[in-house]
């Protein structure tokens, strides 16, 4: 490991605050929270932050519905998100909300900083508008006829019938979703991030193509988006929205406001800034251009342009420092089809603990399937269970109970130190950088193997050597104190890979074992007979199927 840590500014996507937190959340907050905890326990000093992404149309309508004040409404929804996120054992340093002074006040001044560059154009355009409501209609607000295939009641954009895809105004027989009025053209001033201007195109080519260790397959996709030298490919960034919207106002503009995508991400910076002023930390040395601290960004590909073009130069041309890198992951699907409602997929988080679920059972098997790539991941509910009953409980929770029992029972929980010489110790603790290697990298379906391969070497110990059968002969104490040794010493090892996925079992079994908190380096601290372990608690029960069908019928 390098030997001056490094410092680390990361974060999960913000998730709207109109809804639940369900599974497909869950892979990336769970993806990002075992890369935190892998580089906390590597010494680093890491900063997690997240918030409720809160603004926009949607929340104000949804908040309307429900006889509540957005304010209400997105503040009821945090305290659900936040009991999810604790639930799943997410470890964020600061869990904020982009309704916030800090973001208000940060997205005000980079948009004046904008504005002062000369990126900031206002510009009168036409939208459809509801004149029973009295507001502009985003496309999701409005349906109709499909102008290909005729079909009814189908969205703004696109046809789910036959795919086509197009824009409002061609939908026949169009009606607004809020009111059911037909809607009307109207005009209305927009203000434009003017991404077209060729320092933002020069920018941005320079920054996705070749700054950035972006993944292959983003970097292609941003290739296309911002094309060649000469080639004004990017559109201006529409951010403004008229009024009513529930936003921040824009400075000068009375009765416009910042379009959510344009306070969202600064939302990072505010909820930092929010921990910052909370912990003493030095806001101003992460984020100036000159920073030597690294920047992550944790988001689904759905996302990434806002990632990897707006988010960049906003950053940039208001004066503050670019992400380090974005990593963006692939969709969940589960038994291989999108998740549904109708069949009861679409899992929220909340019902997975109310069905008794263990949550490190989900942590468990995401990373069986999380790689560093933007493929998508199938939840196989079969294979779920077959995952964490035959290889988390039965070849490494059991390793526990194998060898724990007897050094209780028979020597008071002291180990033999001669013990922790054997190859087998010294063959587990060798992976340890190609272990950590592979967190680092995001693979964690590899690491996770490898690591399964270690314990399957340990299993294949401890039934080669039987503890069991030892233990019937008196005369052979010593041979028995040292085979338990070995195998629980092993067991210690293998929590400490896994600690990143499984921090709550980690945690126990530090307890059980009597040591402090495992941190990477502790690979060298081994087992010794000056601290006697404890009794052996129970680490985890296995998944019964009957509960799988339990928990669709409870999300149908
Ligand atoms: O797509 C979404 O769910 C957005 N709420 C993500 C925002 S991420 C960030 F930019 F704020
Ligand atoms: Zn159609």
């Amino acid at each position: 490991m390098s030997s001056s840590p490094r410092r680390l500014l990361v974060t999960s996507a913000l998730p709207y605050a109109n809804g639940q937190i369900h599974i497909g959340h869950l892979v990336e907050y769970i993806q990002t929270d075992i890369w935190v905890r892998f580089q906390r326990m590597r010494g680093h000093e890491v900063h997690y932050v997240g918030a409720d992404d809160t603004h926009g149309t949607p929340i104000m309508l949804r908040a309307e519905k429900e006889g509540l004040t957005p304010k209400e409404l997105i503040a009821n929804v945090w305290k659900e998100h936040k009991r999810d996120f604790d639930d799943f054992f997410i470890s964020f340093d600061n869990y904020y909300t982009t309704d916030s002074p800090e973001n208000e006040k940060l997205a005000k001044s980079i948009y004046l900083k904008l504005r002062d560059a000369g990126l900031i154009e206002m510009r009168s355009i036409e939208q459809a508008y509801d004149p029973v409501k009295e507001m502009f209609l985003p496309d999701r607000f409005i349906r109709g006829e499909c102008p290909k295939c005729g079909a009814k009641d189908q969205y703004g954009d696109s046809c789910e019938k036959c795919g086509a895809t197009y824009s409002p105004t061609d939908l026949k027989n169009p009606i607004s979703v809020v009111s059911g009025a037909t809607p009307i053209k109207k005009v209305s001033d927009h203000y434009f991030f003017k991404l077209s201007d060729p320092r933002c195109e020069n920018f941005l080519r320079e920054w996705t193509q070749v700054k950035t260790p972006l993944q292959p397959e983003a970097r292609n996709k941003m290739k296309e988006w911002v094309g060649q030298p000469g080639e004004s490919k990017l559109g201006d960034w529409d951010i403004s929205r008229d009024a009513p919207y529930f936003g921040f106002e824009i400075p000068d503009a009375p009765g416009k406001y910042f379009y959510v995508w344009l306070d969202a991400p600064i939302g990072y910076y505010a909820s930092f800034l929010n921990y910052c002023n909370k912990t003493g930390l030095n806001f101003e040395e992460w984020v100036r251009p000159d920073t030597t601290t690294e920047q992550y960004h944790f988001i689904g590909k759905d996302i990434l342009y806002f990632h990897t073009l707006f988010w960049p130069a906003t950053l940039h041309f208001s004066g503050y420092r670019t992400p380090t890198n974005v990593f963006a992951h692939g969709f969940l699907t589960v038994d291989g089809e999108k998740m549904s409602k109708s069949r009861g997929t679409l899992i929220s988080a909340h019902s997975v603990i109310e069905s008794g679920f263990n949550p490190e059972w989900f942590r468990y098997y995401f990373a069986t399937k999380l790689n560093d790539s933007m493929e998508d991941l199938d939840l196989n509910l079969q294979d779920f269970v077959a995952r964490v009953n035959s290889d988390l409980l039965g070849k490494f929770i059991n390793i526990a109970s194998r060898s724990a029992g007897f050094l209780v029972k028979r020597f008071d929980g002291i180990v033999a130190d001669q013990a922790m010489s054997n190859p087998l110790l010294t063959q587990i603790a060798g992976a340890n950088e190609k272990i950590a290697a592979l967190y680092e990298a995001r693979e964690y379906a590899k690491a996770l193997r490898t690591i399964m391969e270690l314990a399957d070497k340990v299993n294949a110990y401890v039934d080669e050597n039987k503890p069991w059968e030892i233990a019937k002969t008196p005369e052979r104490e010593a041979d028995l104190q040292q085979v338990c040794s070995v195998t629980l010493e092993a067991f210690r090892l293998l929590t400490l890979y896994l600690k990143p996925v499984l921090p709550n079992v980690a945690a126990r079994a530090e307890e059980f074992l009597s040591i402090p908190p495992l941190s990477w380096h502790d690979v060298h601290t081994p087992l010794n007979s000056q601290n006697p372990i404890k009794a052996y608690k129970h680490l985890m029960t296995r998944v019964e199927a009957p509960q799988i069908e339990a928990l669709l019928a409870a999300n149908l």
